[in-house]
């Protein structure tokens, strides 16, 4: 984990103290170990680029139960998305255009960028390789999700740093990020101003936030609540975003998603 990931990150139990590596490390720049909070006695583990501040938790319901397990997570990429694509958009609207829509809307991140539910990390790595050296952090609640989106940017060679965290509390510090992504999750929130109050606090001046969210489930609507998924009108993510002070709320419609950004005053 990079040295510079860890200055931005801020102890989720006592959401206050900073962190600190355990044992001085030869290499400045890195990280390796557990690190610990000097605002309280927390203490969590540190991998080879990922911090997991989640430990062990109970399975979670509905959808979200099989983002948290391996074949899932293996198979995410290359057979599970392009269905969802497929039966969401029948086609219309591949991964390469939704990425080029994020990236247009994402400007030109002057800092960190988050990829808030990263998954296995397929827009996280195209904004490490586009961004010409801002860092990139990945963040994820699903252990299998996370150790994917590990191996996957080894693979690629692309170095990102990645926390395992349960959002809508973010591990950073106030106004650490210069833009947060997040794609195809915003519908796994319940308390969606308390997610967009978190991404208020963690973004800098200027720093743009930018989100897909399913509006409808169409017929599968009777579902939503057995599958713990919170579709919403583009009307009531506008006014959540007023609500946690986020201005110039702009939008692409690509039914049943709806793609929007806005930004910190
Ligand atoms: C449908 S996937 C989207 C992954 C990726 N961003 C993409 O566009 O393909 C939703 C991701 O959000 C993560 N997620 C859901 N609830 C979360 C939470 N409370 N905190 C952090 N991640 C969460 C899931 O584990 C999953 O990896
Ligand atoms: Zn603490």
């Amino acid at each position: 984990m990079r040295r510079g990931t860890l200055e931005l990150v801020r102890c989720p139990r006592c959401r206050g103290g900073s962190l600190v590596p355990e044992a001085d490390v030869p290499e400045p720049q890195l990280v390796f170990g557990p690190v610990r909070c000097l605002g309280c006695t927390a203490r969590f583990p540190v991998g080879e680029g990922l911090i997991d501040f989640v430990g062990e938790r109970a399975p979670p319901h509905g959808w979200q139960r099989g983002l948290e397990s391996t074949w899932v997570a293996r198979g995410y990429e290359r057979y599970i998305r392009p269905g969802l694509e497929l039966a969401l958009t029948r086609g219309g609207f591949d991964r390469d255009s939704e990425y080029l829509v994020y990236r247009s809307l994402l400007g030109r991140p002057r800092g960190t960028v988050l990829d808030l539910g990263c998954g296995t990390g397929l827009f996280t790595r195209r904004l490490a390789r586009d961004l010409g050296g801002a860092p990139v952090v990945g963040l994820d609640v699903s252990r299998p999700m996370i150790e994917e989106a590990l191996a996957q940017a080894r693979e690629a060679s692309v170095s990102i740093d990645f926390l395992r965290a349960e959002a809508p509390d973010l591990p950073f510090q106030a106004a650490s990020l210069a833009a947060v992504l997040q794609a195809g999750s915003v519908h796994f929130f319940r308390d969606l101003d308390a997610l967009l109050s978190e991404v208020a606090r963690v973004l800098q001046p200027g720093g743009r936030y930018v989100a897909s969210a399913l509006t409808a489930l169409g017929l599968f609507g009777p579902l939503a609540s057995a599958a713990a998924l919170f579709p919403r009108p583009e009307r009531v993510l506008r006014e959540a975003c007023d609500r946690a002070g986020l201005i110039r709320f702009e939008r692409v419609r690509v039914p049943p998603l709806v793609i929007f950004s806005a930004e910190r005053p």
